[in-house]
Protein backbone atom coordinates (compact mmCIF):
# COMPACT_ATOMS: atom_id res chain seq x y z
CA UNK A 1 0.00 0.00 0.00
CA UNK A 2 1.32 3.47 -0.95
CA UNK A 3 1.35 6.52 1.42
CA UNK A 4 -1.10 7.67 -0.77
CA UNK A 5 -3.56 4.77 -0.20
CA UNK A 6 -2.92 4.98 3.48
CA UNK A 7 -4.28 8.54 3.45
CA UNK A 8 -7.57 7.33 1.70
CA UNK A 9 -7.82 4.91 4.80
CA UNK A 10 -7.23 7.45 7.57
CA UNK A 11 -9.81 9.94 5.89
CA UNK A 12 -11.95 7.44 7.48
CA UNK A 13 -11.60 8.13 10.88
CA UNK A 14 -13.48 10.68 12.38
CA UNK A 15 -13.07 14.45 13.69
CA UNK A 16 -15.06 17.46 14.52
CA UNK A 17 -14.22 20.31 12.99
CA UNK A 18 -12.64 23.22 15.24
CA UNK A 19 -11.51 26.98 14.88
CA UNK A 20 -9.03 27.88 17.44
CA UNK A 21 -8.49 31.09 18.64
CA UNK A 22 -5.17 32.72 19.23
CA UNK A 23 -3.77 35.67 19.92
CA UNK A 24 -0.80 37.59 20.87
CA UNK A 25 -0.45 41.21 22.09
CA UNK A 26 -2.99 43.02 20.57
CA UNK A 27 -3.39 40.41 17.64
CA UNK A 28 -5.99 37.70 17.50
CA UNK A 29 -6.20 34.85 14.84
CA UNK A 30 -8.61 32.22 14.23
CA UNK A 31 -8.00 28.62 12.17
CA UNK A 32 -9.71 25.71 11.02
CA UNK A 33 -8.79 22.51 12.92
CA UNK A 34 -10.19 18.97 12.76
CA UNK A 35 -6.70 17.12 14.64
CA UNK A 36 -8.24 17.46 17.65
CA UNK A 37 -8.53 15.24 20.31
CA UNK A 38 -9.14 14.66 24.48
CA UNK A 39 -6.33 13.16 25.86
CA UNK A 40 -7.16 13.07 29.77
CA UNK A 41 -10.18 13.23 32.16
CA UNK A 42 -8.86 14.61 35.23
CA UNK A 43 -6.79 17.02 34.23
CA UNK A 44 -9.62 17.78 31.05
CA UNK A 45 -6.56 17.86 28.65
CA UNK A 46 -6.74 18.16 24.55
CA UNK A 47 -4.60 17.67 22.09
CA UNK A 48 -4.38 20.04 18.64
CA UNK A 49 -1.88 19.38 15.47
CA UNK A 50 -0.59 22.51 13.65
CA UNK A 51 1.33 22.91 10.89
CA UNK A 52 4.42 24.74 11.95
CA UNK A 53 4.23 27.12 9.07
CA UNK A 54 0.65 28.29 10.60
CA UNK A 55 0.19 31.81 11.94
CA UNK A 56 -1.54 30.11 14.31
CA UNK A 57 1.63 27.94 15.73
CA UNK A 58 3.78 31.20 16.54
CA UNK A 59 0.48 33.07 18.14
CA UNK A 60 0.05 30.11 20.68
CA UNK A 61 3.89 29.66 21.26
CA UNK A 62 4.03 33.28 22.16
CA UNK A 63 0.97 33.50 24.54
CA UNK A 64 0.14 30.23 25.75
CA UNK A 65 -2.83 30.00 25.26
CA UNK A 66 -5.63 28.76 22.83
CA UNK A 67 -9.42 28.47 22.50
CA UNK A 68 -11.68 25.62 20.50
CA UNK A 69 -14.70 26.66 18.92
CA UNK A 70 -16.79 24.00 17.96
CA UNK A 71 -18.45 24.54 14.73
CA UNK A 72 -22.14 22.77 13.90
CA UNK A 73 -23.25 21.48 11.09
CA UNK A 74 -24.14 24.43 9.51
CA UNK A 75 -20.95 26.42 9.81
CA UNK A 76 -18.69 24.58 6.62
CA UNK A 77 -18.40 28.03 5.29
CA UNK A 78 -16.89 29.47 8.48
CA UNK A 79 -14.48 26.79 8.21
CA UNK A 80 -13.62 27.57 4.63
CA UNK A 81 -13.28 31.27 5.97
CA UNK A 82 -10.97 30.21 8.86
CA UNK A 83 -9.24 26.76 6.80
CA UNK A 84 -7.99 28.55 3.48
CA UNK A 85 -6.38 32.36 4.11
CA UNK A 86 -3.93 32.84 6.79
CA UNK A 87 -3.96 35.59 9.31
CA UNK A 88 -0.52 36.33 8.55
CA UNK A 89 -2.08 38.33 5.42
CA UNK A 90 -5.59 38.59 6.65
CA UNK A 91 -7.74 39.69 9.59
CA UNK A 92 -10.43 36.83 9.56
CA UNK A 93 -12.05 38.04 12.00
CA UNK A 94 -13.47 41.16 10.24
CA UNK A 95 -17.22 40.67 9.54
CA UNK A 96 -17.18 37.75 11.79
CA UNK A 97 -19.19 37.74 15.37
CA UNK A 98 -16.95 36.66 18.14
CA UNK A 99 -16.24 37.32 22.01
CA UNK A 100 -13.00 37.63 24.08
CA UNK A 101 -12.72 34.80 26.19
CA UNK A 102 -11.60 34.66 30.27
CA UNK A 103 -7.94 33.90 28.39
CA UNK A 104 -8.19 36.79 26.36
CA UNK A 105 -8.45 34.80 23.11
CA UNK A 106 -11.27 34.82 20.60
CA UNK A 107 -14.34 32.45 20.63
CA UNK A 108 -16.87 32.70 17.55
CA UNK A 109 -20.08 33.82 19.18
CA UNK A 110 -22.50 31.69 16.53
CA UNK A 111 -20.27 28.31 17.49
CA UNK A 112 -21.85 25.36 19.96
CA UNK A 113 -19.37 25.02 22.36
CA UNK A 114 -15.83 26.26 23.46
CA UNK A 115 -13.12 25.43 25.40
CA UNK A 116 -10.30 28.19 26.57
CA UNK A 117 -7.26 26.35 27.29
CA UNK A 118 -3.81 27.14 28.51
CA UNK A 119 -1.08 25.12 27.07
CA UNK A 120 1.12 23.05 29.51
CA UNK A 121 3.24 21.24 27.47
CA UNK A 122 3.84 20.79 23.28
CA UNK A 123 5.56 18.67 20.99
CA UNK A 124 8.10 19.62 18.27
CA UNK A 125 6.58 16.35 15.49
CA UNK A 126 7.78 16.63 11.64
CA UNK A 127 6.86 19.47 10.49
CA UNK A 128 3.56 19.99 13.32
CA UNK A 129 3.54 21.57 16.83
CA UNK A 130 1.48 18.98 19.13
CA UNK A 131 -0.06 21.58 21.43
CA UNK A 132 -1.18 19.92 24.98
CA UNK A 133 -3.86 22.48 26.46
CA UNK A 134 -6.03 21.95 30.32
CA UNK A 135 -9.09 23.57 29.42
CA UNK A 136 -9.85 26.25 32.22
CA UNK A 137 -12.78 26.79 31.16
CA UNK A 138 -15.67 26.04 28.91
CA UNK A 139 -19.28 27.25 27.48
CA UNK A 140 -22.50 25.72 25.49
CA UNK A 141 -24.34 27.65 23.88
CA UNK A 142 -26.35 25.86 21.20
CA UNK A 143 -27.59 22.45 23.20
CA UNK A 144 -29.35 21.61 19.89
CA UNK A 145 -27.50 22.06 17.36
CA UNK A 146 -25.29 18.80 16.08
CA UNK A 147 -21.44 19.02 15.44
CA UNK A 148 -19.53 19.37 12.12
CA UNK A 149 -18.13 16.07 11.47
CA UNK A 150 -14.89 16.42 9.11
CA UNK A 151 -15.29 14.82 6.07
CA UNK A 152 -11.65 15.80 4.04
CA UNK A 153 -13.90 15.63 0.58
CA UNK A 154 -15.96 18.44 1.66
CA UNK A 155 -12.78 20.73 1.98
CA UNK A 156 -10.17 19.68 -0.56
C1 LIG B 1 -11.54 21.48 7.37
C2 LIG B 1 -10.11 21.90 7.62
C3 LIG B 1 -9.39 21.30 8.66
C4 LIG B 1 -8.07 21.69 8.93
N1 LIG B 1 -7.38 21.09 9.97
C5 LIG B 1 -6.12 21.49 10.25
C6 LIG B 1 -5.42 20.90 11.35
O1 LIG B 1 -5.94 20.06 12.09
N2 LIG B 1 -4.14 21.33 11.58
C7 LIG B 1 -3.52 22.28 10.79
O2 LIG B 1 -2.36 22.62 11.04
N3 LIG B 1 -4.18 22.87 9.74
C8 LIG B 1 -5.47 22.51 9.47
N4 LIG B 1 -6.15 23.09 8.44
C9 LIG B 1 -5.48 24.13 7.64
C10 LIG B 1 -5.48 25.52 8.31
O3 LIG B 1 -6.75 25.84 8.82
C11 LIG B 1 -5.09 26.60 7.27
O4 LIG B 1 -3.82 26.32 6.72
C12 LIG B 1 -5.14 28.01 7.81
O5 LIG B 1 -5.12 28.89 6.70
C13 LIG B 1 -4.00 28.39 8.76
O6 LIG B 1 -4.26 29.69 9.22
P1 LIG B 1 -3.22 30.62 10.00
O7 LIG B 1 -1.97 30.77 9.13
O8 LIG B 1 -3.96 31.93 10.15
O9 LIG B 1 -2.90 29.97 11.30
C14 LIG B 1 -7.46 22.71 8.16
C15 LIG B 1 -8.20 23.33 7.11
C16 LIG B 1 -9.51 22.92 6.86
C17 LIG B 1 -10.29 23.60 5.75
Amino acid sequence: MTEKNYQEIINMTTNGVYVIGSKNKGIINGMTCAWLTQISFEPMLIAVSIDKSHYTSELIKKSGVFSVSILSESQKDIAKHFGFQSGKNVNKFNNIKYEISSNGVPILKDCIAYLDCKVVNFFDIANRILFIGEVLSAGLKQKESRPLIYRYYDYF
